[in-house]
């Protein structure tokens, strides 16, 4: 497997180990920071690699650097070629899992909002063990962060401290995973991945006003599941919707399309990654990986 040997930060390429921010920045203090975490799939028929959905990352990321008033950020068109910049001369010969990354660099108080820096680093990233066989997961007694305290729209580095703390208790317990539920006690999302339900042949989805982070992959199933002509709804889940489901997968760039088959120790429909699921997962890895004509507008060739 490839290894990672360059890091751009700030514009510069160092080599990966060389990257450094001070301890007491004001990033790491108080975890002012905002990240995405792309992908680059490769393609063997072109020998090429493409970002997958890059414009929508860097809009997500512009939108948490407005909510968190980051002064001067870098431009997209910076961290654009950032990105391109950092799998190129990795020279992976695979898939790339790429973390985009910007915070406060400054030393100072919690409420210092510059100067920032960024940085922009590509590794390898094993596929989930359960990709095709499903997850076991757990509703967690731990809850969503709120959009009125930490919004989970912004893909901020404090913002996982919940997800954390749900995915260590899940896994104590035996669980591959966890999801989580709103403060109200409403279905929002796994600790780094949406969620979807099936139930009579419908898609369901929490609404985006469920504190989900609003995800890169949900928005692309939503659209391919509309071309395979999948009936979606977003909207409030119960938890016991989950027990009832017919099926369920989770999704986000870092975990791709897996699905679940056990919630709280309950089969989900006859405990088999279901039939709709494995129709996702096959046009979301045709899509990222450009292996269909669709959606080139979704690849950025890294050249
Ligand atoms: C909390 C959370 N929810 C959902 C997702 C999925 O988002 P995306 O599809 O944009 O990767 C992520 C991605 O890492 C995440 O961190």
């Amino acid at each position: 497997m490839w290894k990672p040997r360059i890091i751009v930060q700030n514009g510069r390429s160092i080599p990966f180990d060389e990257a450094r921010i001070h301890p007491l920045s004001v990033g790491t203090a108080y975890g002012i920071g905002v990240f995405e975490g792309l992908r680059a799939y490769y393609n063997a028929a072109t020998g090429r690699l493409s970002v997958f959905r890059l414009e929508e990352h860097l809009t997500r990321l512009e939108q948490g650097m407005k909510i968190m008033r980051f002064d001067d950020p870098p431009s997209r068109e910076v961290l654009r070629e950032g990105v391109l910049r950092v799998v190129r001369e990795n020279e992976p010969d695979d898939d790339a899992y790429i973390r985009l990354q910007v915070h406060i660099e400054a030393l100072g108080m919690m409420a210092t909002t510059g100067p920032v820096g960024w940085v922009a680093g590509a590794m390898p990233r094993e596929r989930s063990p359960k990709f095709r066989t499903g997850l076991s997961v757990g509703v967690s007694s731990w809850t969503r962060i709120a959009d009125d305290a930490m919004p989970p729209r912004v893909k901020a580095t404090a913002n996982y401290h919940a997800a954390r703390l749900a995915t260590l208790q899940a896994k104590a317990d035996g669980y591959d995973t966890a999801i989580l539920l709103t403060q109200q006690g409403k279905v929002s999302e796994a600790p780094s991945a949406c969620l979807f339900i099936v139930r009579n042949g419908r898609l369901i989805t929490p609404a985006r006003s469920s504190d989900i982070l609003e995800s890169v992959t949900r928005d692309t199933v939503l659209v391919l599941a509309d071309e395979l002509g999948i009936p979606v709804r977003e909207e409030t889940v119960d938890r016991t919707e989950l027990y009832v489901a017919d099926e369920m997968f989770l999704c986000g760039t870092g975990q791709e399309l897996v699905p679940v088959t056990q919630v709280d120790r309950l089969p989900v429909g006859n405990g088999q990654p279901g039939p709709l699921t494995m129709r996702l997962q096959a046009a979301y890895e045709a899509v990222v990986r450009g292996t269909t004509d669709a959606h080139p507008e979704w690849r950025t060739p890294v050249t």
